[in-house]
């Protein structure tokens, strides 16, 4: 099949990478040009500038120029295509409604270039990144009102956690791929003809916008669900003398109903996806007049819960912020990413530097630099509080206490180093509960502040 990836971000370039493995004559298409000559470089470097997923750079190297290209002109690849994946931005409004409008500039653009292709063969459009449920619909007016012929519109959306999402790509779970003709079906077909009829992935048909409700309510019911382990199962820990939260869990997921994945408590979820997508659901579902009190509740559990250590280190263990200095360890959303789309760190350094740090000394195996574009001091002079270190270690030293944000894996043996670095005196605030021997850490004069536990005074 001859397939065009529409936009090369994160899902449009492993999207594009995966289907050339398959054999696909794949052409990656994206307007911004540096990044496609980063791409067409083939080198780790370039590349990973823009998107790092393990695995990626590899299927790029393998592929590019057999089964893989790059380009920045529409029109000179569009001829003989059998399908266009829209693979755009989709950045949330104020509103929490989705923003079309690169999608929608994407899609008018495409639309004039394949209305004056010369073959006549059938192509579909299919959106692939998350979008508002009627989209694909929006998108077959689009294509009508440029005349475009012989065309079908599909939603497939896409499942990727980042971090894995090369091996979520080759091995999904399902595949969902919704269209109203079977024109479309069969062309899909050919495109995942290695999932069809596969004894374990799932290979869904149904409507355009069943596709797109299945997405959103995958993501909003796994954000619900950490937000149950957050609202609920973190807080029985936290107010009910000798309840152990890590045992809590482990009882209550060892009914194969209840999932683990999910179970962790934590200090907030983020990243690009659950946030977004459950404000966009939330707007959706009120313009059709819906209550939305569940989402909300789900929503603001998670919201909450990337400040609240802060309040409870107040109330429950003492401290005043004002005028020290605090470690922040684990800056991206979550561990193995550079990504700080809603990363609760962000919460966390905006709300320490409310409370009057004097400084911030913050630490991430990966995101310092996308951290560093986050916390512009030019955009907020408070940012200026914050340095950055190269290992955990120097973040720690000379702090009066430590903020864990993420679950680094790193993190997990940091207590030896908090012994060395920190002596007592020192609070240890645990957003990810990733310090297993902390009784031993109080045992030793510290105070330790876990999500799921009640405070343990040195
Ligand atoms: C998510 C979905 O998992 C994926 O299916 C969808 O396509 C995109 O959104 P991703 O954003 O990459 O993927 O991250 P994920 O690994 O799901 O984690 C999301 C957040 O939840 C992270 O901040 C993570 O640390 C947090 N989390 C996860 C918890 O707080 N507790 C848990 O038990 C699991």
């Amino acid at each position: 099949m001859k397939i065009i990836v529409a936009g090369t971000g994160y899902v449009g370039l492993v999207h594009a990478a995966v289907c050339s493995e398959y054999g696909h004559e794949v052409y990656a298409y994206d307007n911004d040009i540096e990044k496609i000559n980063a791409f067409s470089s083939g080198q780790a470097e370039k590349i990973e500038q823009y998107v790092n997923e393990p695995g990626l750079v590899n299927i790029v190297k393998e592929t590019l120029d057999s089964y893989l290209f790059f380009s920045s002109d529409l029109e000179s690849i569009i001829e003989g295509a059998d399908a266009v994946f829209m693979c755009l931005p989709t950045p949330p409004n104020l509103n929490g409604s989705t923003n079309l409008v690169f999608y929608d500039a994407a899609a008018e653009y495409i639309a004039e270039i394949v209305a004056r292709r010369e073959d006549e063969r059938r192509i579909v459009f299919v959106n692939k990144s998350t979008v508002p449920i009627g989209t694909a619909r929006h998108l077959e007016g689009i294509m009508d009102t440029h005349n475009v012929k012989n065309f079908g519109v599909a939603s497939n959306p896409e499942f990727l956690a980042e971090g894995t999402a090369v091996n979520d790509a080759r091995k999904p779970d399902r595949v969902v791929v919704g269209c109203d003709h079977d024109a479309d079906f069969k062309i899909l077909r050919r495109v995942y003809s290695q999932f069809v009829n596969h004894v374990r992935i799932k290979y869904i048909e149904t409507t355009p916008e069943t596709a797109e409700s299945i997405k959103y309510v995958a993501n909003t019911m796994l954000l619900t669900y950490i937000s149950f382990w957050n609202g609920v199962g973190a807080k029985i820990g936290e107010r009910f003398p000798n309840v152990k939260i890590d045992d809590l869990r482990l009882g209550v997921t060892a009914d194969d109903r209840i999932s683990t994945w999910g179970s962790f408590v934590s200090n907030g979820a983020g990243g690009s996806c659950f946030g977004k997508d459950i404000a966009s659901l939330i707007y959706q579902l009120r313009g059709v007049s819906v209550s939305t009190k569940m989402l909300e509740a789900s929503y603001e559990v998670n919201e909450y819960q990337k400040v609240y250590l802060i309040e409870r280190a107040i109330t429950e263990a003492g401290f005043k912020f004002n005028n020290k200095t605090v470690a922040v360890l684990g800056l991206a959303f979550k561990k193995r990413t550079n990504d700080m789309r809603d990363a609760s760190s962000i919460k966390v350094i905006e709300s320490l530097l409310g409370k009057g740090v004097a400084k911030v000394k913050a630490y991430d195996p990966l995101a310092v630099e996308s951290a560093k574009q986050v916390f512009d001091p030019s955009q907020n002079i408070l940012f200026e509080k914050i340095a950055y270190y190269q290992t955990a270690r120097e973040a720690i030293e000379e702090s009066d206490a430590l903020f864990i944000s993420s679950d680094c894996e790193e993190f997990r043996g940091i207590s030896r180093t908090i012994e060395d670095a920190a002596p007592p005196p020192y609070l240890v605030i645990d957003g990810r509960r990733m310090i297993p021997d902390f009784e031993e850490l109080a045992a030793k004069g510290y105070n330790y502040l876990a999500v799921g536990s009640m405070v343990m005074k040195g």
